[in-house]
């Protein structure tokens, strides 16, 4: 599986199966299959309420444990120390697993002092429960403040990224201060494929629409984490590690943004 390295020194696959709204029986299956397929990087979070049906998946799989890449997330209401602390023992238990390749912070919450959080992250890898930490939605000036405490300790900031929220500045920003840029949401949640200029382009070059997407965005270093619920849509993305297409091939879609944000909460800080 094709990889970037962390600031930590450790590898973390390009490509990432995303589990959002895969739950029970169905989510164990897919997982599963991703394995076997050849995946090795699996993107959950405490909020998704799937972590015990993935825990099957990757006992099933009986892939070495530091052949895997597992990211979870903690909520935004449980960033203080203790509840921080406590709700990273709930994933490990819940995923039946000794440590986290990635642990992210799923939103900033203005109202729980950053600090308070930061410090139960460098303790928990210090204590050997997370390889790697990193945060969610957060904006340039959440990364400078993060930045500015703590220094080298984040690698990672996951945020929505596709062809219509094309977040250059925050992407330059991250590769700037060695973050690693995930991009959820890589397909627009669907968008991408009601979209005839990335079709025709997909047509001309042999491809299907998503994977010309995700490609585009592999291309420009980033990880891409898309959700696929059916052996077809698995497969279709696994593919791309093996594509062969320059980035020049791509450039069309750097003038689709229209700043389109499909995941905004009511209690998002991206002002
Ligand atoms: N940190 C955060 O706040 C946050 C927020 C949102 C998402 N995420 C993460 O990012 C992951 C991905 O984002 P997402 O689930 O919002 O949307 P997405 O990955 O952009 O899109 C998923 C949709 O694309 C379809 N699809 C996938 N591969 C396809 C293919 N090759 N051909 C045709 N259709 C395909 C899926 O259909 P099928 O299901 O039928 O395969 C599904 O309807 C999430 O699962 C989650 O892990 C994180």
């Amino acid at each position: 599986m094709k990889s970037i390295i962390l600031n930590s020194g450790q590898e973390m696959p390009v490509l990432g199966l995303g589990t959002w709204q895969l739950n029970g029986p169905k989510c164990t299956e897919i997982v599963k299959e991703a394995l076997e397929m050849g995946y090795r990087h699996i993107d959950t979070a405490d909020a998704y309420e799937n972590q015990q049906d993935i825990a099957p998946a990757l006992r099933a799989s009986g892939i070495d444990r530091n052949e895997l890449f597992i990211t979870s997330k903690v909520n935004r209401l449980d960033l203080h120390y203790d509840d921080f602390l406590k709700k990273t023992d709930k994933i490990l238990n819940e995923l039946e697993i000794e440590y986290l390749d990635l642990l992210l912070i799923h939103w900033p919450n203005k109202d729980i002092p950053i600090e308070e959080t930061l410090k139960a992250m460098a303790e928990l890898k210090v204590r050997g429960k997370v390889k790697n930490l990193g945060v969610s939605n957060f904006t340039e000036s959440h990364l400078e403040k993060v930045l500015d405490l703590y220094p080298g300790l984040i690698s990672v900031n996951q945020v929505e990224f596709h062809p219509y929220l094309y977040q250059k500045a925050l992407l330059d920003y991250c590769q700037k201060n060695d973050i690693v840029l995930t991009a959820y949401s890589p397909l627009a949640r669907g968008m991408v494929f009601e979209d005839n200029r990335i079709k025709e382009l997909a047509e001309e070059y042999g491809h299907t629409p998503a994977q010309l997407v995700l490609k585009w965005l592999v291309e420009k270093g980033i990880v891409v984490i898309p959700k696929a619920g059916s052996t077809a849509h698995l497969k279709d993305n696994l593919e791309v590690l093996n594509m062969d297409l320059p980035a020049s091939a791509l450039e069309l879609l750097d003038t689709f943004n229209e700043n389109r944000r499909l995941i905004a909460p009511s209690f998002h800080e991206f002002w």
